[in-house]
């Protein structure tokens, strides 16, 4: 297998952006992404998008995409894995690249998501539960993780107060994110007052509803070189499951998929938890982050809550958790998602994340999952 770098990275504009099209969001962010690595063709396309056909009656997504970049003709992949749709879509793109299928792969995300009213967009969510189950007997996504949180709160006492500290960590690093969806400086009480909507979650532990894309240049390592491009390499990549329904699960609390796809990514980057400088993390919801810290090993199970509490995933802290504002207050085009995660990354790696830099990123873990984590893929990339 050959080494793979990413050379370019692209983001369109996030949020509600009723004047731009499904198709106007990815060539936006595919533009920047082709201007980023200074390359004005590709051999590929592989774009994470989870449900075209819900959110705006189109499906079909990978030749529209390739079409209205000018690049109709080119091999153009739709991949879908709900929520972890753009970390499939990466590790797809990655594969093509090792295997020597292709020397430049473009890699994008991309989901529009205020077309439809709030309960048409969850009950679109809800396809990516188990519908016979769980959406069919009325669960939505905010009550199936306000089912994990309880069960966090009851077995290792985790508090709500430590449940509101992921959010406020999270939008005072958006803060410092041009590219956020909401720019708000929040306290303990502000997530508290916040409006509930499935009791342990208020409004404030919830990521948005959002409109957005991204996307990535990747090609082998000697290529960069060539391009006298900063390189920065994909070192581990993991990719698991999980069922469906929570109810099948031993454990509500644990995220296996996650915790069997960062085992896959640290053995193939020959690397532990305590090597990684920093992690985007999926935070659909507070809970979510606290879930996912302890199933990357980045502290015990359990320990997620007072792990937030004692400041360690802060900006400044041993394990800077969502740079970027995370999920939370950069916000949450579910398909595009998981892309977003390595431009942050990316950003970090070259030194180029304005305000909210880290001063020693060297190694950067990206984790994202798909429903209540049934897919999950966890990737590892570092500074040459
Ligand atoms: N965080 C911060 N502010 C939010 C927000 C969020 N998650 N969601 C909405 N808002 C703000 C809106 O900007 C709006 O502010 P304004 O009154 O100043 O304009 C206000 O709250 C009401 O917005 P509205 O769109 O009416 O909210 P809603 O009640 O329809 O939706 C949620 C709120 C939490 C239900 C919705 O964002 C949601 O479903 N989130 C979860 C999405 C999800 O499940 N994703 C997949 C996870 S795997």
């Amino acid at each position: 297998m050959r080494e793979v770098a990413v050379i370019g990275i692209g983001m369109s504009k996030w949020g509600e952006c009723w004047r731009s099209s499904l198709r106007n969001l990815f060539v936006e962010a595919a533009r920047e992404a082709l201007k980023d690595a200074g390359v004005s063709k590709i051999d590929s396309l592989v774009v994470g998008c989870m449900s075209g056909g819900l959110f705006n009656g189109q499906e079909h997504i990978g030749p529209l995409c390739a079409d209205y970049l000018g690049m109709k003709g080119i091999p153009a992949t739709r991949v879908e894995s709900a929520c972890a749709s753009g970390g499939v879509a990466f590790r797809t793109g990655y594969l093509e690249v090792a295997s020597g299928a292709s020397n430049f792969v473009m890699v994008a995300g991309v989901e529009k998501m205020t077309d439809v009213s709030g309960d048409q967009a969850t009950r679109a969510l809800a396809a990516a539960s188990d519908f016979e189950y769980e959406a069919y007997n009325g669960i939505t996504f905010p009550g199936l993780y306000a089912m994990i949180a309880r069960a966090h709160m009851e077995r290792y006492g985790t508090t709500r107060e430590q449940l509101a500290l992921v959010s406020v960590k999270n939008h005072d690093n958006g803060l410092k994110n041009p590219r956020a969806q909401f720019h708000l400086k929040l306290d303990v009480n502000a997530v508290l007052r916040s409006v509930m909507v499935a009791d342990p979650l208020h409004l404030l532990d919830c990521s948005p509803i959002t409109d957005g894309a991204a996307a990535l240049i990747l090609c082998p390592v000697e290529e960069a070189r060539r391009l006298g491009k900063p390189v920065i390499k994909i070192r581990g990549i993991g990719h698991a499951t999980d069922c469906l329904a929570l109810a099948q699960r031993a454990e509500l609390t644990r995220f296996e998929a996650a915790a069997r796809a960062a085992e896959k990514a640290y053995g193939m980057a020959g690397v532990g938890p305590k090597e990684i400088d920093f992690a985007e993390v999926h935070d659909c919801f507070s809970i979510a982050e606290i879930c996912a810290v302890e199933a990357l090993g980045f502290c015990e199970a359990g320990q997620g809550g007072k792990f937030t509490q004692e400041g360690h995933t802060a900006l400044g802290g041993s394990k800077p958790i969502n740079t970027s504002g995370g999920l939370k207050s950069k916000g949450h085009p579910v398909g595009a998602s998981g892309v977003a995660q390595i431009v942050e990354l990316v950003e970090q790696l070259r030194g180029t994340a304005g305000q909210r830099q880290l001063p020693k990123a060297r190694r950067g873990l990206a984790q994202i999952m798909g429903g209540t984590c049934a897919s999950s893929v966890v990737s590892i990339l570092e500074k040459a």
